[in-house]
């Protein structure tokens, strides 16, 4: 299958997916210290905790979360499209794996949601679990990203 892209629009094309990637990184982040104030707001007592529920983490956090679910999956698909359209074909290599493989991460993750609100405790684990591994693979993920904007770089 082949895709006209508009002239003008070809050299930025392998830039949108990177650049919103460095944004997703930076959510993902948030998201850890808003779970961190949830954790925080259920276990302290007295003035601090009501100074913590101000804050409203636990709905700060699942709005964080829903955005970071939504532009992972997007962003997967679109890094996924732009390579095709630039190479008529995917890789079959770590960065492709390792992003299919988060985004399969980010949807488990997603879906504990309701049963956290209901108290269950190992779903909250089983949540912290998924996401430090999404984590720590977004870590490797940038780092290949980073890579593969250098070859692309270097090829133009
Ligand atoms: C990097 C990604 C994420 C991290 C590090 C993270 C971390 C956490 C942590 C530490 C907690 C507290 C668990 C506890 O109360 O013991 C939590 C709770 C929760 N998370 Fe996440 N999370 C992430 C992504 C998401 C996503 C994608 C969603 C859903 C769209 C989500 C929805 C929730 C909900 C609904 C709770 C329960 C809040 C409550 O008690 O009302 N999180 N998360
Ligand atoms: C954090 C920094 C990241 C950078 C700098 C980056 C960079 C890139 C680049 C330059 C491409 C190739 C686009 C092209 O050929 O024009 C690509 C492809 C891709 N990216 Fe990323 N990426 C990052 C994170 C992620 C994440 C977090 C995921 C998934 C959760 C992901 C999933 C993919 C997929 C599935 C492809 C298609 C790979 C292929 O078929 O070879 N990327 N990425």
């Amino acid at each position: 299958m082949d895709f006209s892209v508009p002239q003008w629009l070809r050299p930025a094309l392998p830039f949108f997916h990177p650049v919103l990637m460095w944004v997703l990184l930076a959510v993902s982040f948030y998201a850890l210290y808003t779970g961190v104030q949830v954790i925080r707001t259920r276990s302290a007592k007295g003035e601090a905790k009501s100074t913590l529920l101000k804050g409203k983490f636990a709905q700060v956090h699942h709005q964080a979360g829903s955005i970071l679910l939504t532009l992972m999956v997007l962003g997967t698909l679109g890094g996924m499209a732009v390579t095709y359209i630039n190479n008529h074909k995917l890789f079959f290599g770590p960065h492709l794996l390792v992003g299919l493989g988060m985004t399969g991460l980010v949807a488990t993750s997603a879906s504990l949601s309701p049963l956290m609100q209901q108290g269950k405790q190992w779903a909250r684990v089983a949540h912290i679990t998924l996401n430090t591994l999404l984590l720590a693979l977004f870590g490797w993920q940038a780092a290949t990203g980073v890579q593969i904007v250098q070859r692309i770089l270097n090829q133009s």
